[in-house]
């Protein structure tokens, strides 16, 4: 969630002495080198994007990125992605791709080779074989296992909720439930430990920003659900003229807020997570906010369990990732 739109009145002709920057978040590494490796090639920043959320789609970073992770209620692993170019604010995405393991990769066909922004779903996957792209089983035995153990613990979490079968103890197929007794569900199964996506931002020297998401969604969903990874505005925004913003969290409940804020990027991440808060205090969610003169920062929403929100930083001056910390508030 974040289109965090810095208003950037007049960006005074400052030094670009950080730029350009890579910022991503969680704790990936290599997906942060990956992108700073294809900048100093002379890549553009789409292509840094691209190549660093296209590393943690391969080495399906933390089981939540890519192909043999978050198996959905049929034990399938689908993907979702999004690439923004900030110059000319076009967008390309995928969602609910099935048996393709480049998410980021069809979502850049997407704004290449077409005039359109989101394509989903099992033309997704057609789209994308035509493309070019391989098809393959994205099930692996980890996944595998993920599937069949929530199976035998009768398909306990879910995000069903007034439902029949009781949700909380069944499987389903479930049903609308008749009685009128509706009491509604405590909150969320996200966790932060279970859940999580890379978004990044790349500024390259100029001060062009690109932004991109890859995600295999949430463990355990309701097939088709898709989260705020691959909306624009929602899963990560960028504007050359302002700066880039890129989320991760419970994607159910950052997908309804499309904060905007002001020029200062840990100002802007700050102030998109309180509002989120104020609706939803317990919700599992951060932000990563750069700005195009380099300025970066990030925030989250303190909850059990997560009191620190990492994230990778590489710049002119640092030269590799480094890993920094927020403290969520
Ligand atoms: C997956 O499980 C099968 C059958 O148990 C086994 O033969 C195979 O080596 C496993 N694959 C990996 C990558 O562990
Ligand atoms: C970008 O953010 C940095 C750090 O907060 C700030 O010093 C700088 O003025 C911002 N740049 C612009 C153009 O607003």
């Amino acid at each position: 969630m974040i289109q965090a739109v810095f208003i950037i009145i007049c960006s005074l002709p400052l030094l670009h002495a950080t730029l350009p920057l890579v910022i991503n978040t969680w704790h990936f590494e290599n997906a942060a080198s990956a992108a700073w490796g294809a900048l100093q090639k002379d890549g553009s920043v789409l292509d840094a994007v691209e190549r660093g959320c296209a590393q943690c789609e391969l080495e399906q970073c933390d089981g939540s990125v890519g192909f043999g992770g978050s198996p959905d209620e049929r034990g399938e692993t689908t993907l979702d992605a999004m690439i923004m170019n900030g110059n000319t604010m076009e967008v390309g995405a995928v969602a609910d791709l099935r048996r393709i393991k480049n998410a980021v990769g069809v979502a850049r066909a997407v704004m290449e080779y077409t005039d359109h922004t989101f394509i989903v779903g099992e033309s997704a996957s057609i789209f994308a074989q035509n493309m070019g792209f391989m098809s393959e089983d994205l099930a692996t035995n980890k996944s595998i296992a993920i599937f069949s153990q929530w199976l035998q613990q009768n398909c306990q979490p879910n995000y069903r909720k007034i439902v029949s079968p009781d949700p909380s103890k069944s499987c389903g197929p479930y049903k609308p439930k008749a009685e009128k007794s509706r009491q509604t569900f405590a909150k969320g199964h996200f966790d932060p430990s279970s859940h999580d996506t890379i978004g990044m931002v790349v500024v390259g020297k100029n001060g062009q920003v690109a932004v991109a998401t890859s995600t295999n969604g949430a463990t355990h969903k309701i097939p088709g659900r898709v989260g705020d990874s691959p909306v624009a505005g929602a899963g990560a925004y960028a504007d050359s003229t302002a700066g880039g913003a890129a989320a991760t969290g419970d994607g159910d409940i950052m997908m309804r807020f499309l904060p905007r804020n002001g020029a200062q990027p840990t100002v802007a991440c700050t102030s998109a997570i309180s509002r989120i808060k104020k609706y939803y205090p317990d919700f599992f969610g951060a932000l990563i906010c750069a700005n195009t003169t380099g300025g970066y920062g990030a925030a989250c929403n303190k909850r059990p369990g997560f009191s620190q929100f990492p994230f990778m930083v590489v710049n002119q001056q640092t030269n590799r990732p480094q890993l920094q910390k927020v403290d969520c508030f």
